[in-house]
């Protein structure tokens, strides 16, 4: 069966990692812009990377930006024609990008959108349709107004409802006629892991400092928010299609003993609940008891229930870079993953930043979310942070990608055989960008390399990596060329 005709291919990106410009077009600052570069910290430990206090934030406001990576990205928003044209070079079918809610808000109060916002990103538009780039666009991706955290706390506060339908209908309404899939909260049970990039939720501000508090009180906020954003994009634009964004980190008992098993299972249900919201359009009851045994009490009003029934998603999307795996016995040695630490699993390769690689459990997830929710998948995030040697020559070969790669959509193609059906594919990401857990250039995703280091030195030129090669031979061929001779 394999890749089916239409497949979209590509590659994903957010606009606070890639954009810069933050000093142009009125942009305001974000959570992402007070995010600084720490050299001396141990570039797994994310707890430290993320960690941030209001002295830290009031630092950043008036500190240097040579500080602050997020600030610079790759300088997406000078080189957009041109990292576009290198994308359609490799046959892209889609692009996953977000809109940066502080180009559009600079404070998020504001009433009606900066128009140098939106006249930048109707240019991103177009040059998307000039190629046939189909966009699919994230509304929120670790960039809410840096203002609105500080106000009110971020999304602890109902108010943001009203802030971010503000925001989501300017998009609709500007950007509406070139969009036909959108996702609302890029992988939304982060907000647990990381509340101030997600969230904007600062720990002092949190009564009595209950952080897990206020971070499902935030979910729930964003849960709304999307239902309602679902309703308006049915409303304005009947034909596009609304997705929600998961961090997919499949957890495996490190063994069958029943109690890794039991612990296991509380980890994949955790890891659930926030897509059974939005695609249930209610809260699972086991998870709503966990909370409660938990002293969690998410504050609801009467209509709520009704607002998630009738706001649900039409496809689930997700990112996926490894699996997790667990443990009860204390004894048993943790690594590092996306801004998580799980045990090690001894049948697993570690990428340079210790993520245990598992394409298998690509295949997992996958058939794991067919099965439970019977919607379209799209899997939106996947890749391999790594770093690159460029040679005298210029030339970049990165066969570890490439494998990488390879294994991940071969494991895919099982999937679809299965009867999964996905909508697409788009890398993590296809052009080097900074980094969201560890503010690092170094730590490298793309296809195209971008000459810049950690400190912000370099020409920003960019060059194709032997992957680059690759993922363009794997699009033509919609899939085919996998299974050639290399
Ligand atoms: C995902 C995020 O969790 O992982 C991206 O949606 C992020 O924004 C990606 O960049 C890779 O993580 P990192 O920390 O290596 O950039």
């Amino acid at each position: 069966m394999a890749f089916q005709n239409g497949f979209l291919w590509g590659g994903a990106i957010a606009a606070n990692q890639v954009e810069g410009g933050l000093h142009e077009g009125g942009k305001g600052l974000s959570v992402a812009d007070v995010a600084k570069y720490k050299p001396l910290v141990d570039v797994k430990d994310y707890r430290a990377h993320n960690a941030i206090s209001l002295e830290q934030i009031e630092e950043a406001i008036h500190g240097e930006d040579e500080w602050y990576p997020k600030r610079r990205g790759i300088d997406f928003y000078h080189h957009y024609k041109e990292d576009i044209a290198l994308f359609a070079e490799m046959g892209f079918k889609a692009l996953r990008i977000s809109i940066a809610w502080s180009r559009l808000f600079p404070r998020g109060e504001e009433e009606l959108p900066c128009q140098e916002g939106v006249k930048y990103y109707l240019s991103v538009f177009e040059e998307l349709k000039k190629y046939g780039i189909e966009p699919i666009v994230t509304l929120s991706h670790y960039e809410m107004p840096l203002d609105l955290a500080l106000k009110y706390n971020g999304w602890t506060s109902r108010k943001m409802i009203d802030y971010f339908l503000n925001f989501v209908f300017s998009c609709f309404s500007n950007f509406g006629e070139y969009v036909k899939y959108w996702l609302n909260f890029n992988e939304i049970d982060s907000i647990i892991r990381h509340p101030f990039t997600s969230g904007g939720i600062i720990p002092e501000l949190c009564e009595n400092g209950n952080v897990r508090q206020c971070a499902y009180q935030a979910a729930h906020h964003q849960f709304l928010a999307s239902a309602y954003a679902k309703m308006l994009m049915e409303k304005l634009f009947p034909d596009a299609k609304m997705g929600c964004m998961l961090t997919k980190l499949t957890t495996y008992p490190r063994t069958c003993a029943p109690e890794d098993v039991a612990a296991t299972q509380q980890m994949n249900l955790e890891n659930l609940f926030y897509s059974d919201v939005m695609v249930f359009g209610e809260y699972p009851k086991l998870m709503l008891q966990r909370l409660k045994n938990e002293g969690i009490e998410i504050k609801m009003c009467e209509q709520d229930a009704e607002i998630l029934k009738d706001g649900t998603v039409d496809f689930v999307s997700f990112s996926y870079y490894m699996s997790r795996t667990e443990s009860v016995d204390p004894k048993m040695e943790r690594v590092p993953g996306n801004t998580i630490v799980g045990v090690k699993n001894p049948y697993l390769e570690s990428s340079a930043w210790g993520w245990q690689i598992d394409p298998v459990g690509l295949r997992i997830s996958l058939i794991e979310l067919y099965d439970r929710y019977h919607l379209p998948l799209m899997v939106v995030e996947n890749g391999m942070g790594a770093k690159d040697v460029v040679e005298e020559n210029g030339h970049i070969n990165d066969r570890y990608r490439i494998d990488y790669f390879k294994e991940h959509f071969l494991e895919m193609e099982k999937a679809i055989d299965m009867g999964v059906e996905i909508l697409g594919y788009t890398s993590w990401a296809p052009i080097d960008l900074i980094s969201a857990s560890t503010n690092q250039m170094s730590k490298r995703y793309g296809f195209i390399y971008v000459d810049q280091d950690d400190e912000g030195n370099g020409t920003l030129k960019r060059l194709k990596k032997d992957s680059f090669y690759w993922y363009r031979d794997v699009i033509k061929s919609n899939g085919k060329s996998l299974h050639e001779q290399e």
